[in-house]
Formats: structure tokens, C-alpha cells, sequence
């Protein structure tokens, strides 16, 4: 394990059109692989779009994880590119929609995330996933959350206690504030975050790009337009987030008193 490259896709999915949907991801995986990243976030249910007007409309933009064809396409460019890609599914499973993330690698599909906090109208369409994960990889060990898991901190406490070198943190957000409090998560718990937004409008939700890279100091290292398509990408080395020591005599997960909080 060393340095590696990382980034984050901003784009705009199309509500519904999962072709067009499968061709933007394609084009943006080639870009991350001309920029020679090792690492490369999608954003939230980017294989369908997000703001779904009934039932039907997201089912039918809905895949099966690994079956389904968005998923077979980045498990070819992943292996053609040697490269790892995490991207929000609308994933069916029987009866079932989940907001999901998937992470692939060279090696194939790796595993899925199901988002557990869904966000206002999400309740209507999909089931809540019931874990957080952590994948242990060859260039780092990656845990998933989904765009408003974020305003529940043990979201990314739970991922960075279970190892988490890296949160990889596909996201449709609307509200203003992740931005503002990225910094402070990946402070708190000294790991790499990397937020892929999208951008666009699809009926009364505006999306609000700034995607971003944060690293284990609350560093922003890469920052995204609030407007446009676009990939953001930095150089970072996994191993600062092993070490959770903040002073020569604080560590961060030892130092916590865990019969004081009552949780
Ligand atoms: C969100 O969770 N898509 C705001």
C-alpha cells in the first residue's frame, strides 16, 4: 500500500435514460483513467437519476447488483483500466428498491452499500439498508456511506472504527451544509472522505455540485464548481489515516471513554 490517486466524478445523471446514464459513466471512468487515478467516486443512484415522480418510474430504472448491466460495464472498465470505481445503483432485489453503492475493482465486483438514512421522498421508494461497510482492498480499505447518512455522525464513526482509510461518499445533496461539516468529520475521525455530487435540476430539486476531497487534517484538497460536469482528483497517501494519534499522547479511537456516553 502507498500513494495513490483519487477523484471524484461530478456529473448529471438523466432521470430514467440509464443508456445515456451508462455512456456519461463510461466517458468520465476514461477521463480518471487519462488523469491515471487508482480511485474514482460516482455520485448517488447515478445508473437512474434520483428525484422519481411514482413507484413505476424508479422500478423501471431500477438493476440488479451484480447482474444488471451498469454494473457489468464498470466491472470491464475496471479490469481494462486497473482501477477501482464506487457508484451509486437504484438496485432491485426481488421486490425490492434499494439506494444502493456498489464498489468495483480490477479483480471484479467487490461489494454493495445499501444507504440506511433515506432522505424525504426516498422513504416512498426504497428499502433502508441495515449496515455500514468496509471493503479492504489493495490500495486501501474503503467504507461507503450515501449523500444524507452524512448529518449522522456515526456514520462515518462506524466506518473509521471498523478501518476505514478512506469514506467514499456518493451524493445527490440539496441542503448547503455537507461542505461545511466534511472537514470536521474527516478531522474527527482522521480518515480521507471523497464526495462525489451531482449537479442539475430534476423537478423541484435543485442539486448543488461542490464536490470534494477532504483529507484526515480537515484539509479540502480538491473542490468541484457548483455548476458544471467535472473531475476533481488528488494525491494521497492511505496510510496518514492509520494513525489516529492527534498529540504525542491522544489517540483519537483509545483516548475515547466509551461508559461515558450514553449512546
Ligand atoms: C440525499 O440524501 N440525496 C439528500
Amino acid at each position: 500500500m502507498g500513494a495513490i490517486r483519487v477523484g471524484a466524478a461530478q456529473i448529471r445523471p438523466a432521470l430514467g435514460d440509464l443508456e445515456k446514464n451508462r455512456k456519461i459513466i463510461a466517458e468520465f471512468v476514461r477521463l480518471a483513467h487519462e488523469r491515471e487515478l487508482d480511485l474514482v467516486v460516482f455520485p448517488e443512484l447515478s445508473n437512474s437519476g434520483y428525484n422519481f415522480g411514482a413507484k413505476e418510474e424508479a422500478w423501471d430504472s431500477s438493476e440488479e447488483i451484480p447482474q444488471g448491466k451498469t454494473v457489468r460495464l464498470l466491472e470491464q472498465l475496471a479490469s481494462e483500466y486497473s482501477m477501482y470505481i464506487v457508484t451509486g445503483i437504484n438496485e432491485r432485489a426481488e421486490n425490492k428498491l434499494y439506494n444502493s453503492a456498489v464498489l468495483v475493482g480490477p479483480e471484479g465486483y467487490i461489494g454493495k452499500y445499501r444507504k440506511v438514512h433515506l432522505f424525504l421522498n426516498e422513504k416512498d421508494f426504497f428499502g433502508r439498508g441495515d449496515r455500514f461497510l468496509v471493503f479492504d482492498t489493495k490500495i486501501a480499505r474503503i467504507g461507503i456511506m450515501i449523500c444524507f447518512d452524512w448529518i449522522f455522525p456515526e456514520a462515518a464513526r462506524s466506518l473509521a472504527l471498523q478501518g476505514a482509510d478512506i469514506i467514499a461518499h456518493p451524493a445527490n445533496l440539496v441542503l448547503p451544509y455537507w461542505q461545511k461539516v466534511a472537514p470536521l468529520r474527516a478531522l474527527e475521525n482522521r480518515v480521507y472522505i471523497i464526495t462525489a455530487n451531482r449537479i442539475g435540476v430534476e423537478g423541484d430539486l435543485t442539486f448543488t455540485g461542490k464536490s470534494i476531497i477532504v483529507s484526515p487534517k480537515g484539509e479540502i484538497i480538491a473542490e468541484a464548481s457548483r455548476t458544471h460536469e467535472e473531475l476533481i482528483y488528488a494525491d494521497i497517501d492511505p496510510r496518514i489515516a492509520r494513525d489516529k494519534n492527534i498529540t504525542s499522547r491522544n489517540n483519537i479511537f483509545a483516548d475515547r471513554l466509551l461508559a461515558a456516553y450514553t449512546l
